[in-house]
């Protein structure tokens, strides 16, 4: 079955690029053919992409941002091999409505990484209504998952932005630390996965959360959709 997973999230600069990449080499590494869509004309995961070492397993890359070329259609151009399992979409701060609807089409699920900064808070809640009315107004089925990212824990930032997702009843399904790992593996076309064990285990656990949110099966066909948090909710 192919997964539609989209990363998206107004606010510039809080991972989004980072974790559909790692999300993408996580799930090439673990033996699902995998494509990445990045909708960014800044070409970060393109970059990323072609950067990629030849002896880690493959991912499809689509430049998504840009038109066609002459003579090619929209969804030729968009089109992935037979026997794509896992679709990431990484996407820029910026979009236009109607790329938002091409985006959200069919999407499995929606990831929406948030750093620990009162700002980002404030964009990502005002991202996250406009959001829900698009996927209300669209149907789509797929529910979302918050992802806190680059976080320390101890520090105030932090708590300040669980407090935040706590009164918004949309407790992220985990928690990314602030780690040269992800600066490095970027470098490098890698992810994190593809980094040695020893060195990755912290994050691999937090990526983990992240994972089994994305392979649960729907817990009912009842449950709300634009829901958040621990589980999926398909409508
Ligand atoms: N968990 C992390 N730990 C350390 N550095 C991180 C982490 N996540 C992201 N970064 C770094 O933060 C910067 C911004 O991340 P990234 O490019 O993924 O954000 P983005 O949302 O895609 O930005 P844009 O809106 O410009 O596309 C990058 O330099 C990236 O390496
Ligand atoms: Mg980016």
């Amino acid at each position: 079955m192919i997964k539609k997973i989209v990363v998206i999230n107004s606010k510039g600069g809080c991972g989004k690029t980072t974790l559909s990449t790692n999300l993408a080499s996580y799930y090439a590494a673990h033996g699902y053919p995998t494509a990445l869509l990045d909708y960014d004309p800044q070409d970060s995961a393109t970059r990323w992409l072609s950067q990629r070492p030849e002896s880690l397993a493959g991912i499809y890359g689509v430049a998504a941002a840009h038109p066609p070329e002459e003579n090619v259609t929209r969804s030729f151009q968009l089109r992935v091999p037979p026997g794509t399992q896992r679709l990431i979409l990484d996407t820029p701060a910026s979009l236009k409505r109607m790329e938002l609807i091409e985006i959200l089409r069919d999407a499995w699920a929606i990831i929406v990484p948030i750093l620990p900064s009162t700002i980002d808070s404030c964009v990502t809640s005002d991202f996250l209504k406009d959001l829900g009315k698009e996927i209300r107004m669209h149907t789509t089925d797929a529910s979302i998952a918050i992802v806190a990212n680059r976080v320390r824990r101890n520090t105030r930032a932090f708590q300040t932005l669980m407090k935040f997702l706590e009164d918004k009843d949309m407790p992220p399904v985990t928690c990314l630390r602030d780690s040269q790992n992800y600066v490095q593996a970027s470098a490098e076309g890698m992810g994190i996965h593809d980094m040695k064990a020893t060195l990755t285990r912290v994050d691999r656990e937090h990526w983990q959360s992240l994972i089994d949110w994305l392979e649960a099966e729907p817990l009912n066909s009842d449950t709300e959709p634009f829901d958040t948090g621990t589980h999926r909710s398909i409508a």
